[in-house]
């Protein structure tokens, strides 16, 4: 008698335990940043606010195939950072909700930009160059000359020496593509892309992997943002950051509610609270030294100093739109992807 007592005494709490979680407010984040970027956001979101986080990291090209994927039945909230092509091409597609917070008046106008590109279904969270990093002490033992251009990665002594992600899965390789056909036109942006590859030992599916491989000496060169590759010379690693001497493209990273958010009112309150300048100030703890969309909000020394670096009118527009997202990226698969090595 005591012992049935027990058990449904024990039940009774565990189905009082089991409302309270689902009634407790809740977010799912679909986080396109660094792991530990994601983490310091899912977690400061929750003590600051009670609500709690279940995020997942993944990169820009994977989170919109995500969200397309489960357009008829949403499961995630909010898409907060990763490069903004995808962003703009899951606003076009109506993927991702309007909405405009009031800490707009806040943000660089790049940021502002970024939203009215994408019909306030997205804004910028932060921006950061093109570039690469290499490690100096394998240059150095390889004999390698420094490489200074986007045309020295396409000698043949650098052959097997370079690693980038694949540009369907990684923001950071789309801008990269999207770069080299606005610097050198279509066609010749393609034959440097086919060039390269003969010099790429692997395509990572994420677009910071290759100068973490280069920190720990698993490859030379690594085509990343410049932010990553100094966050590894931060971390001790022996990379040097170069900025291409003929200049280079660039992100801005974004976020955007998810069309059809279970947790609308969250979403907002996490978009809200991601503008924040205090908050934005925060990444260069973890080394995250992107430049912020907050003007009010710092930037650590050590961070690339965009102001200083040759960077091209980046037509977010276009290559954001769904159309040339999908044409490029099926070319790059059809003439570059394909070939031998
Ligand atoms: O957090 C590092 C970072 O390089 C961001 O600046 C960028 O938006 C994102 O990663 C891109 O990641 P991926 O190339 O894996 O999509």
């Amino acid at each position: 008698m005591i012992r049935s007592w027990l058990i449904s005494a024990a039940a009774g709490t565990l189905l009082a335990a089991g409302s309270v979680g689902a009634d407790a407010a809740s977010l799912t984040l679909y986080c396109g940043a660094d792991e530990t970027w994601c983490q310091q956001m899912a977690r400061g979101f929750e003590e600051e606010t009670g609500i709690t986080v279940d995020m997942t990291r993944k990169s820009a090209g994977e989170i919109y195939a995500q969200l397309k994927a489960e357009a008829s039945n949403p499961k995630g909230d909010i898409w907060w950072a990763g490069t903004g092509d995808p962003h703009l091409q899951a606003a076009e597609e109506g993927l991702t909700e309007e909405y405009t917070s009031p800490l707009m008046s806040e943000l660089h106008d790049w940021a502002i930009k970024q939203a009215e590109t994408g019909a306030h279904r997205t804004v910028g969270v932060y921006s950061g160059a093109l570039g690469f990093g290499y490690n100096k002490d394998l240059l150095a033992k390889n004999g390698l000359p420094e490489p200074k251009c986007w045309a020295d990665l396409t000698k043949p002594e650098y052959k097997g020496q370079i690693q980038i992600a694949n540009p369907n899965s990684s923001g950071t390789a789309y801008t990269m593509l999207a770069t080299m056909v606005q610097l050198m036109g279509e066609e010749k942006g393609f034959e440097y892309m086919k060039a390269l590859h003969k010099n790429v030992n692997q395509y990572t599916k994420s677009g910071s992997a290759p100068i973490k491989a280069a920190g720990l000496g698993e490859t030379t060169i690594g085509i990343v943002f410049m932010h990553d590759s100094v966050a590894q010379t931060v971390a001790g690693f022996p990379v040097v950051t170069v900025a291409p001497c003929e200049g280079t493209g660039y992100e801005i990273g974004s976020m955007s509610i998810i069309k059809g958010a279970r947790h609308l009112d969250e979403a907002k309150k996490f978009y809200d609270w991601a503008l924040r300048a205090d908050v934005q100030s925060k990444a260069q703890e973890v080394k995250s030294f992107q430049l912020p969309s907050n003007k009010a909000a710092t930037q650590s020394k050590a961070a690339p100093d965009l102001s200083t670096i040759k960077l091209i009118a980046y037509d977010f527009k276009k290559y954001g739109s769904s159309e040339e997202r999908k044409r490029l990226l099926k070319k790059w698969d059809d003439d570059v992807a394909s070939l031998p090595q």
